[in-house]
């Protein structure tokens, strides 16, 4: 018997009510499609036992359907779900049903949580409490549609698959993960974990404090050593997260007769870390130099230090920076370069020395940063630079001095995964491999891919009540990634991002796309 096309989740106005031999049971309903069901909190009925289910799905609206198990999940303490597929239904209930789950989808794609507070704030409603309710009313529906990333956790851990647990539902689902930034998949990689296992017995757990109170280990000087050589930069700096390097370096370096340039599509951590520096800052068209060029044209003049801050590829389009068109402004302008790698650094350029090797201009670029949680598969961040200026921000940046170092373990596998990155340069090759395997299979399905060609592969779906039902959809069938909403995007944008692994195998590809395009198909998406 085939799996029915769960589809969807729905919050109903009331329990459903299941009938067995006469026996009825309130279950909730965890999903609604049009041609099934998953049940939560019933007995846990055989395969293929008929049941009579009554929907309320509205205020006085209430559908009766037969229907029969066709899966089991287990849901953890006790609690079980099974999948049921309505039987012999009317064009008329079809119809309903359908209505329903696209009136939910409508109802979550219409409100983005990170998007409420202002549009509650523009009606004039500004009681926190009341801000708080209406926010916790919206996650509550999106995690009960498995939307609400942040209710979702592995089981243990992750590959290329994992265990996805809703914190809400309790419901475990195998998948195929696409949300995460473990490019080369070193968090797997046996002698990565050996080495943080022995630092850990050496070293013991934390750092117990920052840098200038005495946090650093050997390891880290270590880490700061490989990283300079790497960057061929003079010193590199530590910080505890990519986030704080990035948070550190941009609120500490521009000072009170300065500005900064910023793509329009850097990350917050950049946004963040000229926002609390106080600095003008101006942000320019997403990677297009001849804005830049006339940014910097009308206001370097007027200002005695200027820093241009760019990703070397983007977090959200995966495109990549014209890093060499960027760097010859410098022959025409007076300013300093910084460019975050962190979807670059450990799989571009020669032994994974980042994109600024790759594309010759690292003699160039002032400042190189990039965040150790991705391709170094542990936590904390670098800034890489001439000495002087990292004794600037070791002097000034607070995130530097106020912030416990990365604990023995988390360096010791940064060590580890550098060692991997110079040593495996298969690791960096299947991943390159898969991305253009992947890519190719998206477009000839007629995916819009936007100009992103690095491993990370966005989906626009422009629709927000269609993108949370295909991401959703998709989740159903054992594919997990998350919607990119703002304020990751701009308001009222959304895609669907893949990051490709160098763990995905080509089995994972294809079912994925082709999962992906049926479903798209079906929401007529492509
Ligand atoms: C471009 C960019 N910079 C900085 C960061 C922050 O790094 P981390 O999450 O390791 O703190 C991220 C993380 O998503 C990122 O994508």
């Amino acid at each position: 018997m085939s799996l029915p096309r769960i589809s969807a989740r729905v919050t109903l106005q009331a329990p459903a009510l299941v009938s067995d031999r006469g026996e009825s049971y309130t279950c909730e309903v965890a999903s609604l499609s049009a041609t099934g069901a998953l049940l939560v909190g019933g007995p846990r009925f055989d395969l293929d036992r008929e049941l009579f289910v009554e929907l309320q799905v509205a205020e006085g609206e209430v559908v009766f359907l037969r229907a029969h198990v066709v899966r089991h999940q287990h849901f953890g303490e006790g609690r079980y779900g099974v999948g049921v597929a309505f039987q012999a239904l009317t064009p008329e209930i079809e119809g309903q049903l359908t209505r329903v789950v696209t009136e939910a989808y409508k109802q979550l794609g219409a409100r983005v949580l990170g998007q409420v507070r202002g549009e509650l704030q523009r009606r004039g409603v500004t009681d926190i409490a009341a801000v708080a309710d209406e926010l916790q009313r919206i996650k509550e529906d999106q995690a009960r549609a498995h939307l609400f990333a942040a209710d979702l956790f592995t089981e243990g851990g992750s590959d290329a698959v994992a265990q996805i647990v809703s914190g809400t539902t309790g419901e475990a689902r195998e998948c195929v993960v696409w949300s995460l930034n473990l490019y080369l998949g070193l968090n797997r990689e046996q002698r990565v974990i050996d080495r943080a296992r022995e630092a850990l017995s050496r070293f013991g757990t934390g750092a117990g404090t920052s840098p200038p109170s005495g946090g650093l280990s050997r390891l880290h000087h270590q880490i700061e050593r490989r990283v300079a050589e790497m960057t061929g930069k003079e010193k590199a700096l530590v910080f505890s997260t990519g986030y704080s390097a990035n948070l550190g370096a941009l609120s500490a370096l521009p000072g009170p007769k300065d500005l900064v340039l910023l793509d329009r599509e850097a990350h917050a951590s950049m946004i963040d870390g000229v926002r609390l520096s106080g600095r003008k800052w101006i942000a320019f068209k997403h990677n297009d130099v001849a804005d830049l060029e006339s940014k910097l044209e009308r206001y370097a003049p007027h200002h005695e230090n200027v820093f241009v801050a760019v990703e070397s590829a983007y977090s959200m389009s995966g495109d990549l920076a014209p890093l060499r068109e960027i760097a010859a402004l410098k022959d025409r302008h007076r300013f300093y370069l910084y460019v975050d790698e962190a979807h670059t650094f450990g799989f571009y350029g020669e032994q994974g020395r980042g994109y600024c090797h790759e594309q010759g201009v690292s003699d160039r670029v002032d400042f190189i940063m990039s965040t150790f949680s991705k391709a170094t598969a542990s936590m904390g961040g670098f800034v890489a630079a001439e000495e002087r200026f990292c004794t600037l921000l070791q002097a000034s940046a607070t995130a530097y001095i106020f912030q416990a170092c990365l604990t023995p373990p988390d360096a010791a596998t940064i060590l580890a995964s550098l060692d991997e990155i110079r040593e495996h340069p298969e690791h960096a090759r299947s991943l390159h491999e898969h991305n253009a395997y992947m890519r190719e299979a998206l477009a000839r399905e007629g995916f819009d891919l936007g100009t992103s060609s690095s491993p990370v592969i966005p989906v626009y779906v422009p629709d927000l009540e269609k993108l949370y039902r295909l991401c959703a959809q998709i989740y159903m069938e054992g594919v997990f990634t998350v919607p990119v909403v703002y304020p990751a995007v701009g308001p009222n944008e959304g895609r669907l991002r893949f990051i490709v692994n160098a763990h995905h195998t080509r089995e994972q590809i294809d079912r994925t796309v082709a999962t992906l395009a049926r479903n798209a198909r079906a929401l007529e998406l492509i």
